[in-house]
């Protein structure tokens, strides 16, 4: 049985998981930053990367020991090359590294949003492509066409926010705290998602790329421009989020439906740090319903950042006859690519 270790630090979780060569998921250990870095109201590269200096020795402790593994069970050392920041990146290549170089391993570098496609492959493994799939995190929002697993072609992405980073933005300008996306799943709970009427740039045009710079500030306007015990009332900041969470969702099920109409696929993947939003996976499910198309999303722990995304991606192209040298480095703005 071969065992794969999974290694994500692109970001601010540390993240070791554990798989074997069936996808099957043996330890998971995500070690969250989010009370280091709530003080400053989003992250700060420098806390991050010192953090996960940190907490990794622990995080892979741990998740060998869930798996009743130790390193020399291990066969390949995946890793996180890009994209994401670079001084987070470096930790986890050097870790992945400092094993293959001690224990005598293979190891490789793993396209961080072609693991968010693979998370799917973790809990899904009858799903294979062609699907259409939208991945949406803190950094990314893609609409990508999957021809098979490997083929990629990119068919929109934000011109400027991420859908996640409007999240967090919203909720740091609301002093709601950080991260933005899962406060604000919370509070919209309830709440009436119609009450205001909030548009995204690029929402009626003809492209499949999104704007949530716009939909953002429209969002901070309306509550700048509410008088201070309005501010303080509970159900209108609730329903205030809700409408943005609104617009946010209508804005990603629209465009995602018109890519599967342009390109014509009959399944749909969803991942990312937002997929694990209540309101987006009802809608998108809602919708796929209405048109007779299977919509899929990963369980809510796969969406966000994790290791075993990792090492699925890592297993598939290892599989492949992938390995990586020394000289892979970590490549903040690494490109999705497809193989030959
Ligand atoms: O994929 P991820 O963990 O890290 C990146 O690759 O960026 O995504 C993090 C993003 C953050 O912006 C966070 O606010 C958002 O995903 N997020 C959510 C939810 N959980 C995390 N957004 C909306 N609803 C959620 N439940
Ligand atoms: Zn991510």
């Amino acid at each position: 049985m071969i065992h794969v270790l999974g290694i994500e630090t692109s970001c601010d979780d540390s993240c070791v998981a554990v798989i074997n060569d069936k996808y099957q998921v043996l330890s998971n250990v995500v070690s969250s930053q989010t009370e280091f870095h709530r003080r400053f109201g989003g992250i700060v590269p420098e806390v991050a990367s010192r953090k996960h200096l940190e907490y990794l020795p622990l995080v892979l402790d741990q998740a060998l020991r869930d798996a009743h593994l130790d390193l020399e069970n291990i066969d390949l050392v995946a890793v996180t090359q890009g994209p994401g920041l670079l001084g987070s990146l470096l930790m986890g290549v050097c870790l992945a590294k400092t094993i293959a170089l001690f224990k005598d391993k293979t190891f490789l570098g793993v396209n961080h949003l072609e693991g968010h496609l693979f998370a799917i492959r973790l809990e899904y493994p009858e799903i294979q492509p062609p699907f259409l799939a939208l991945i949406v995190s803190g950094g990314h929002t893609e609409i990508i066409a999957v021809r098979d697993w490997g083929k990629y072609r990119h068919l929109g992405s934000t011109r400027d926010d991420a859908a996640g980073e409007a999240y967090d933005k919203v909720s740091k300008f609301l002093n709601l705290g950080y991260p933005g996306g899962p406060i604000i799943d919370r509070l919209s709970e309830g709440a009436q998602g119609d009450r205001f009427h909030f548009s995204a740039g690029l929402e009626d045009d003809d492209t499949l790329d999104f704007s949530f710079s716009g939909l953002k500030t429209a969002v901070v306007r309306h509550y700048s421009s509410m008088k201070e015990e309005e501010k303080k009332d509970e159900k209108l900041i609730r329903d205030l989020v809700a409408s943005f969470q609104e617009s946010v969702a209508r804005v990603l099920v629209n465009k995602t439906f018109k890519a599967l109409k342009i390109y014509g696929f009959s399944q749909i993947v969803v991942g990312g740090g937002v997929a694990a939003n209540r309101h987006l996976r009802a809608k998108m499910k809602e919708e796929g319903e209405k048109r007779g198309v299977q919509v899929f999303f990963p369980s809510p722990s796969f969406c966000t950042d994790n290791g075993a995304m990792i090492a699925a991606c890592g297993l598939f192209h290892w599989e492949r006859g992938r390995k990586d040298s020394w000289e892979m480095d970590p490549d903040p703005r690494l490109p999705l690519t497809s193989i030959e």
